[in-house]
């Protein structure tokens, strides 16, 4: 971003929005009653401290293996003229032909765009939100405004578990309940855990004001990753494409990921707990499973896919609300995205990924995605028996954080 000298009115509504950031910190701590700290995270849980294996312990991907595993995708997405159908079929079969360079850089929803989308014949009755993401489904090339280069370095053991919250320029209350309860970085039981939030940047009249705020915050603490792209629902997809880019880059010794949304609360004791239990060559894709879901033709809804643009099963996907993976897979799940056409659904576009690498999906009953009975929602041991349940406002995740990491607690 260029920085242009502030006038000095302008300088005063930084200055009041940071204060206001501030306040915020205050009031959220303050609502929760008790202003005592925050006890430390993770401490004495007894994480299990396996040896971390080297790269070549674990199970080598072949391109041979992908071959299958692509193929069995293909021969499940039905060969209709639905847009997504043969916009996946030729990929398909331009890998056949040995055209392995994809480009995605048409950024210009110009006439290119244009023709593509001239092929659906209803196009012009989507909503608007969704031929907005039709025109840019072929742009990907988004460089990063916010960098975090060494996240996942300057630890002497490799990044066990890498938190990658998903959220909104906006949500200053619900990073900061994030990072001071269960996504507090640190090296519980010599097993780095790093966190990051991901985000796009702020539309509207706004924008430019909270632009400023994300950077201070960023400054204050190392958490942020901003991509340069407008942060809205359909931009979800790239979002994980570009999640992905980045880990390969910058934290690709990382042992597993946690991808969840903010407003998620994670056991993250109980997750350590759980990740060190496991034998460290099993490749894990694993949350509140979604298996046997199709689209969805309510034209009201969110997840509204219209009959024109997909027609088909959903591969079984692990929900979006937060589900766990092996490290390992980020560089072929990052290779493999490649040839996937964007899908609207950024969960759906995951399962599509990792359906393409012949990895399933496992369920674990600690993941709730769809939250639990309205009386257990403040319960602390019924929180402290999941994993992760979604959703939490800041004020309660910080009561919940309190009383579950309280040694005192009997359940
Ligand atoms: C890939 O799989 C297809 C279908 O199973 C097979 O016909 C083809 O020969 C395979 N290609 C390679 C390079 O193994
Ligand atoms: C793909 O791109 C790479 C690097 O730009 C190049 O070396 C390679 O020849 C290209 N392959 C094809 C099939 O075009
Ligand atoms: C992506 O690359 C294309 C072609 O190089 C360029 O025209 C476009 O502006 C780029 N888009 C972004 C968002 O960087
Ligand atoms: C690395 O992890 C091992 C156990 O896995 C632990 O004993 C050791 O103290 C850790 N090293 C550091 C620098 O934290
Ligand atoms: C995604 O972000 C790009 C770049 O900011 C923007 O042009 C596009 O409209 C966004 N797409 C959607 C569907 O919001």
């Amino acid at each position: 971003m260029k920085r242009k000298e502030m006038k000095p009115s302008r300088c005063i509504t930084v200055a009041t929005a940071l204060l206001s950031l501030v306040a915020l910190k205050a009031y959220i701590e303050w609502t929760v009653e008790e202003a005592e700290r925050v006890p430390t995270p993770h401490g004495g849980h007894g994480v299990p401290t396996t040896a971390q294996p080297s790269k070549e312990d674990l199970p080598a991907f072949t391109l041979q293996r992908f071959n299958a595993s692509l193929h069995q995708l293909r021969q499940s997405i039905p060969r209709t003229n639905a847009y997504w159908n043969e916009k996946q079929h030729q990929i398909f079969q331009d890998l056949d032909d040995g055209l392995v360079n994809t480009s995605w850089n048409d950024c210009s929803a110009g006439p290119e765009a244009a023709s593509r989308v001239a092929k659906i014949s209803d196009f012009s009755s989507y909503p608007e939100l969704y031929r907005n993401f039709l025109l840019y489904d072929e742009c990907r090339n988004f460089s990063l405004l916010i960098n975090q280069a060494g996240k996942c370095s300057g630890t002497k053991n490799r990044t066990f578990l890498l938190l990658a919250i998903k959220s909104l320029p906006g949500n200053f209350a619900a990073r900061q309940a994030v990072r001071d309860t269960w996504g507090r970085e640190g090296e519980p039981g010599g097993l780095p855990v790093r966190t990051v939030f991901l985000l796009g940047t702020a539309q509207g009249r706004l924008g430019p004001r909270l632009q400023n705020l994300v950077e201070y915050e960023s400054r204050s603490y190392g958490d942020i990753l901003m991509w340069d792209f407008e942060d809205t629902f359909f931009n979800l997809t790239l979002k994980d494409f570009l999640f992905l880019s980045w880990t390969a880059e910058y934290c690709r010794d990382v042992r597993y990921v946690l991808k969840g949304d903010d407003d998620v609360f994670i056991n993250t004791p109980k997750v350590l707990e759980y990740l060190g239990s496991l034998d460290a060559n099993k490749m894990l894709y694993m949350g509140q499973v979604m298996a046997n879901a199709s689209p969805f033709r309510v034209r009201r809804s969110k997840y509204y896919v219209p009959e024109s643009y997909y027609v088909g099963p959903y591969p079984s996907y692990a929900g979006g609300g937060g589900y766990i993976f092996s490290g390992p897979l980020v560089h072929w799940l990052h290779l493999i995205s490649r040839h996937i056409a964007f899908y609207p659904i950024d969960d759906v576009y995951t399962g599509l990924c990792f359906q393409a690498l012949g990895i399933l999906p496992e369920a674990h009953p600690g993941f709730l995605t769809f939250d639990i009975a309205e009386k257990d929602r403040s319960d602390p041991c019924v929180h402290s028996r999941l994993l992760l349940v979604h959703r939490r406002s800041p004020q309660q995740t910080f009561q919940l954080w309190k009383q579950i990491t309280d040694p005192s607690l009997s359940c």
